[in-house]
């Protein structure tokens, strides 16, 4: 069983600053500091502001990039502890978070605790024994709204509950799970990576700075342990299989 919370940094910052100076870019900023007041600004104009330019860098072929950026995949396999063309990368996402005080209570985004492999699972491509990597395109202090981490992993997946923080319109669908007992706020500095297994619950810290946050998030697998989880899940008897059973027949109604 793969269990660790560690925090470390990228070996080569060069990756990471130039896909910061490209998102930076898209408002005619510089700064972090400046990035933020102009997102804020446009998104009080326009609500759909945020979203659009997450969007807009999700889809770009800079972003594509950095998801196969050779620095963040050697780091990936030795954390992993696998040879580096063992690595695979997936479910590649940007999020772009806007401070608590400008968000409507219904659209925020912030996640609440939760367990990726309870979550990823159902979805394929990755194993019990998959990482999380969380990389912030600038330091990320409590103040800003760093990553809560649980200080012990979970033996079992874990179940989450379904809902929709605007129930009204059925938007932004959310799955929680309960708390842990312990967890650490995972401050970064730029370059810093905070990585961890897939049980481990985690959650959004709130943002209560004037400073938007924007995070690179990478889910990372060894492709032999996939194929030996999808044959006949060898190394994975400790954990709760009736829970198991459930993701993975979940997997196969959606297909
Ligand atoms: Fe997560």
């Amino acid at each position: 069983m793969r269990e660790f919370l560690k925090i470390v940094k990228l070996y080569d910052l060069t990756p990471l600053s130039r896909f910061q100076k490209f998102c930076f870019n898209l408002t005619d900023s510089t700064t972090h500091e400046d990035f933020s007041k102009k997102v804020i600004s446009k998104q009080i104009q326009d609500d759909q502001y945020t979203g659009g330019l997450q969007d807009k860098i999700l889809n770009s072929s800079e972003f594509l990039e950095l998801t196969k950026d050779p620095g963040i995949r050697f780091l990936a396999a030795e954390l992993m502890g696998v040879a580096l063309e063992d690595i695979k990368i997936v479910f590649p996402f940007f999020r772009i978070d806007l401070p608590q005080k400008f968000v409507d209570q219904k659209k925020k985004m912030s996640l609440p605790w939760h367990q990726e492999a309870g979550y990823y699972l159902a979805k394929g491509n990755c194993t019990p024994d998959s990482m999380v990597m969380s990389i912030a395109l600038h330091d990320c202090k409590n103040e800003q709204g760093a990553l809560n981490v649980a200080c012990d992993t979970q033996k079992n997946l874990v179940q989450h509950n379904n809902f929709f923080m605007d129930e009204d319109r059925k938007k932004h669908l959310r799955f929680e799970c309960a708390d842990p007992e312990e967890f650490i706020i995972a401050e970064t500095e730029f370059g810093e990576v905070v990585a961890f297994d897939f049980k481990r619950l985690h959650r959004s810290g709130t943002n209560k700075s004037n400073f938007v946050r924007l995070t690179l998030l990478l889910r990372v697998t060894s492709c032999i342990e996939l194929a030996r989880f999808k044959e006949d899940r060898i190394g994975f008897s400790n954990f709760n299989t009736e829970i198991l059973k459930g993701a993975l027949s979940k997997r196969k109604v959606e297909k």
